[in-house]
């Protein structure tokens, strides 16, 4: 029993972490140990504590917000409370204590449906009906529905165009970018609120966000990476077998780690598609290296991927979030990056032979290192500055690295965010991308292992290059906009803040110059999209008759 035991929860679920880590320990590592910053372990605690004691509504457009707040609060004290736009109003209210949402639900009515058959599926998402006449609206305009879109780039332009300097440009597109307060509360419920479901099959596992949800440069829109933990209840942290009854696992669903991820995705997906409400569009994508169920949740208007064992995403997650706290420069630098190839069609919502945002992440990252001094330290530096309770080893790769942030020596690099961005383009437009690989393990350039156009090892796994998807054409166009960039930096007229009395149009300088479509790479550009996309309907096409063929 014990052998089968050990083979589920090590084979099947999938993950050996040999570490010595365990999350108590990290959220123990708390805020005094971090000058006052939380590590991503504690606000992950924090911020999933919070959901479960939340639900989501969906009201009326004319609302009375007090009365609505009154009648909920008949449940309970209401702690915090927003209200946002997507096709119609909804709430996010959380209380005070978990009893008030089971009261909430208690008292809710399950809805009359007289031509279709109801699941009989309760979650904490509801709407809300007749409780008021809404004939008039009496909303505090502090209370105003806020949309959870990203502006448009030319509003942002616009503003840009408005500030004094560089430096102040980069800010403000940081702001008006990232994603909002309100915006993470809601992406923890809607992983609280799918954790409802697969708590049919698994009552105590967790669904965590990760990535750009939580690693600190998230963009407002940004997908919704989920990861299903089943960890703590797989016994991982057991010591010794103890005298007595133990549970009895059948292992029915497949004999590889990969096929028993697969098959718990796959049934999770199922329930997700006939049972979750608001979750509509779902696909099974199995058969990628990180198999994974995508679908799209309407009330949020987030798009989701679930997976599941994906422990080393979880930890570049909490490595790029530990970057961003050590300096405010990296997160700056690495929205405006971001923004930059995005405006260019250097990076793309549709998967195909783009650089992603991770790899341009990493990029960044490595430029950092490579200031002199640095800005921030390498991947080893970290590794070596860790404590026993750090200690991690994921599927035989060392994920190692400190959690402590007042442990980590920095080097009074005193260079500004717009220094800095300039520094970003000159270093990529002449990088010597067919010889050498991308490291931030190393923080150095090391010579390239394979004849990939574009090498950069993947931190955790360091035998993959994660830009592996990118084909010669993109990383030209990447290294053309960089000399382009960093020429439109040098000009001084293109840099100067522009004065209103110049012209009755605003005209854009500086940052919002450099995001203006560009003039080496307009027309090939618009080639390659053309040629990527049809490439990439064919791919899509290919791969959907495989995985058909073998499922
Ligand atoms: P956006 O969704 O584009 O805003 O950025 P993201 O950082 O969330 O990227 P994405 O959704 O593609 O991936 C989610 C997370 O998975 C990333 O933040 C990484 O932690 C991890 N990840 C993505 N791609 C790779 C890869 O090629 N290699 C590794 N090791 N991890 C990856
Ligand atoms: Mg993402």
């Amino acid at each position: 029993c014990l052998r089968r035991v050990d083979t589920f929860l090590h084979r099947g679920i999938g993950t050996k972490v040999v570490a010595a880590q365990t999350e108590a320990a990290v959220k123990h590592d708390s805020v005094e140990k971090n000058d006052g910053r939380k590590s991503l372990y504690a606000v992950q605690a924090e911020r999933q504590e919070q959901a479960e004691r939340s639900v989501l509504i969906s009201c009326y457009s004319r609302i009375k917000h007090n009365m609505f707040l009154k009648y909920l609060s008949r449940h309970g004290d209401i702690k915090k409370h927003f209200f946002y736009e997507n096709n119609g109003v909804y709430a996010v209210v959380e209380f005070a204590r978990q009893e008030s949402v089971a009261s909430l639900l208690e008292g809710a009515s399950i809805p009359r449906v007289s031509q279709e058959s109801v699941v009989p599926f309760k979650s904490r998402l509801l709407s809300l009906r007749n409780l008021d006449s809404g004939e008039s609206s009496n909303r505090p305009s502090s209370q105003r529905a806020q949309p959870q879109t990203a502006p448009t780039i030319n509003d942002v332009m616009q503003r840009l165009s408005k500030q004094e300097s560089i430096d102040q440009q980069i800010t403000q597109l940081t702001e008006a970018y990232q994603l909002t307060e309100e915006n993470i509360s809601l992406r923890y419920l809607v992983c609280s609120l799918l954790k409802d479901v697969a708590a049919g099959y698994f009552p105590e596992c967790t669904i965590k966000p990760f990535g750009s949800s939580v690693n600190g440069f998230g963009k407002l829109g940004c997908d919704l990476d989920m990861f299903l933990d089943l960890d703590g209840i797989s016994g991982q942290n057991m010591k010794m077998p103890t005298p007595g009854l133990c549970l009895e696992y059948q292992l029915k669903m497949g004999n590889s780690e990969r096929a028993t991820t697969q098959n718990i995705l796959s049934v999770i997906g199922e329930c997700v598609e006939h049972f979750a409400p608001g979750c509509v569009g779902l696909h099974k994508i199995l058969n990628a290296r990180c198999p994974l169920v995508r679908f799209a949740h309407q009330p949020s208007g987030f798009q989701c991927d679930l997976t599941a064992n994906n422990r080393v995403a979880m930890k570049s997650t909490e490595l790029l979030y530990l970057y961003g706290e050590l300096d405010p420069r990296v997160r700056l630098l690495v929205f405006t990056v971001r923004c930059w190839a995005r405006t260019h069609g250097v990076t793309s919502s549709i998967p195909g032979a783009w650089i992603t945002n991770f790899s341009l992440t990493v990029m960044v990252l490595f430029f950092l290192q490579k200031r002199s001094p640095p800005i921030i330290p390498t991947l080893d530096e970290l590794r070596d500055l860790a404590g026993p309770a750090d200690k991690s080893v994921i599927e035989g790769n060392d994920c190692t690295f400190v959690s402590d942030f007042g442990n980590i020596p920095l080097h009074g690099n005193t260079a500004t965010p717009g220094q800095l961005l300039r520094e970003f383009f000159d270093f990529y437009a002449s990088f010597p991308f067919n010889k050498m690989s991308i490291c931030i393990r190393k923080g150095t350039e090391q010579n390239k292992p394979e004849v990939a156009p574009l090498h950069i090892q993947n931190p955790f796994e360091t035998s993959l290059n994660v830009s592996k998807n990118v084909n010669a054409a993109q990383l030209q166009r990447f290294t053309a906009l960089c000399q382009e960039s960093a020429w439109l930096s040098c000009q001084s007229q293109t840099m100067m803040p522009k004065s209103k009395s110049e012209g009755s149009n605003l005209q854009h300088w500086g940052l919002a110059a450099l995001l203006q479509p560009s003039r080496v790479a307009g027309v090939k550009r618009r080639k390659q999209r053309a040629v990527g996309r049809i490439s990439e309907s064919l791919q899509s096409v290919i791969e959907s008759l495989k995985s058909g063929i073998q499922q």
